[in-house]
């Protein structure tokens, strides 16, 4: 008799479990919409949009902070504020979402793509400092799947080779390191709304920086060109001295009054779901830690709250035999899920969805072309992490019961105690299998 879910046995979970489900939303909320509606205030400047710039920079403990459009605008116009533009040089981590290289790539710069670190799969900086060449110009930290980098180490490196310092914190609202909060810790940070985030709105982005200067850039950038005119003021900012100066070519970046009474909404919960899920986190990774086989995810000690858009563990793929496809489909199944358990992000070395061969505004010349081909590069740590042992799953999960949390990691067990029945399904027959566990 199977044991596997997979394989026709009894799944662990029944069909009926009530698991989180993402994103959430409150009567408060459906109040400051129709508020909203009522108003003659729909967008550009509004007090909504303000009032959350505010109370958001404040929480990360950035100095200045707008929303914008999206968090892929919001990378591109990080970069366009710190002055980075053709042929200029970028250090991006291969494991990321394809708008942090693609941002790039849209103001003509060269994301230089750098492995990952094999238990955090953030930026590896031993490959950072390896990549820098005299074109660098800045490095775009991607805190991602539950993990940070050494941001002491980082800081320091970008402060020797004089390099800007971006972070792209699509996936942290709410992590800090040693107290401060991120988005704070570079020269710019670009942030996303989009309707898997732990902040959302559906879709929309946002800037923090560190200078008034670069403030009055992102302003112009985001909003057609024009100068900040302190209507309202906010940050207790005056207009620039020099209007023309931020009087800057580019387009409406801008986003709605409804987006930001949905955020102001969702910043009053963020703290005590990050604190929810960093708990279950750190409670599911000591319980997967004592599963032959399983590797949690390193976290520095550095780390003063985490927050967490997946949360992600790895299998010891030499000593259980099976890859993290084969693992995750036997996993959702004991869970009763569709999809949860997934392996990470391709490594954008060779990405089906990074292609920016494919698009004629970056056919600059020769030589360009060449340096943003994405096939040149060579990331093993974030290929295996894809392809081998990498397996994470959506906040949500993070967001039930010690219950539940205690049912992922039986699950675990239980796939691990009956390993050899998942290796002995041929690849040919998964889709087989997987109907059969339906
Ligand atoms: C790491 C990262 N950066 C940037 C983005 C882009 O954000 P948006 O979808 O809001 O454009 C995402 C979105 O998933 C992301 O995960």
């Amino acid at each position: 008799m199977a044991k596997l879910a997979l394989c026709g046995g009894k799944a662990l979970v029944g069909k009926n479990a009530k698991w989180s489900k993402w994103p959430i939303s409150d009567a408060a909320d459906v109040e400051r919409i129709a508020k909203v509606t009522r108003a003659n205030r729909w967008s550009y400047d509004g007090p909504t949009e303000w009032e959350f710039a505010e109370k958001f920079t404040a929480y990360q403990g950035a100095k200045y902070g707008l929303c914008c459009a999206n968090g892929t605008v919001g990378i591109q116009l990080a970069l366009e504020a710190l002055g980075i533009g053709a042929y200029d040089e970028v250090i991006v981590p291969c494991m990321t979402w394809q708008a942090t290289a693609a941002a790039c790539v849209d103001v003509n710069a060269i994301p230089v793509l750098t492995d990952i670190e094999p238990d955090t799969w953030n930026l590896d900086l031993d490959a950072v400092e390896a990549a820098i060449t005299p074109k660098t110009r800045a490095v775009i930290v991607v805190h991602l799947y539950g993990c940070m980098t050494d941001m002491d180490r980082l800081q320091k490196i970008c402060r020797k080779h004089n390099l800007f310092l971006v972070e792209d914190c699509a996936h942290q609202h709410g992590s800090f390191w040693k107290g401060k909060g991120v988005g704070s810790l570079g020269d710019v940070s670009s942030w996303s709304f989009q309707e898997s985030k732990v902040l959302s709105s559906g879709e929309g982005g946002f800037n923090m920086c560190k200078t008034k200067d670069l403030f009055y850039r992102l302003y112009s950038l985001r909003n057609c060109g024009r100068p900040y005119a302190a209507d309202p003021p906010v940050f207790g900012l005056k207009k620039p001295a020099d209007m023309a100066a931020t009087t800057l070519q580019s387009g409406n970046y801008r986003l709605t009054e409804w987006q930001a009474a949905l955020l102001l909404g969702g910043l009053k919960r963020l703290d005590a779901q990050v604190k929810l899920r960093d708990a279950n986190a750190i409670r599911l990774s000591a319980l997967l830690g004592e599963i032959p086989g399983i590797l949690p995810m390193r976290r520095r000690p550095e780390i003063t709250q985490q927050s967490y858009f997946n949360y992600a563990f790895r299998l010891d793929t030499k000593a259980l035999g099976v890859n993290n496809r084969q693992f995750c489909l036997a996993l959702n199944a004991e869970l009763n899920l569709t999809e949860v358990f997934e392996p990470p992000y391709e490594p954008l070395n060779n990405c089906g969805l990074y292609k920016p061969l494919t698009k004629v505004r970056h056919h600059l010349n020769s030589a360009y072309r060449k340096a943003i081909n994405p096939a040149r590069f060579r990331t093993s740590v974030g290929t295996d992490a894809h392809e081998n042992c990498g397996v994470v799953a959506h906040h949500q999960i993070l967001l039930n019961s010690g219950k539940e949390i205690e049912l992922i990691s039986a699950a675990v067990k239980k796939i691990v105690d009956n390993i050899d029945e998942l290796r002995a399904i041929k690849p040919g027959d998964i889709k087989k299998y997987q109907a059969l566990s339906h």
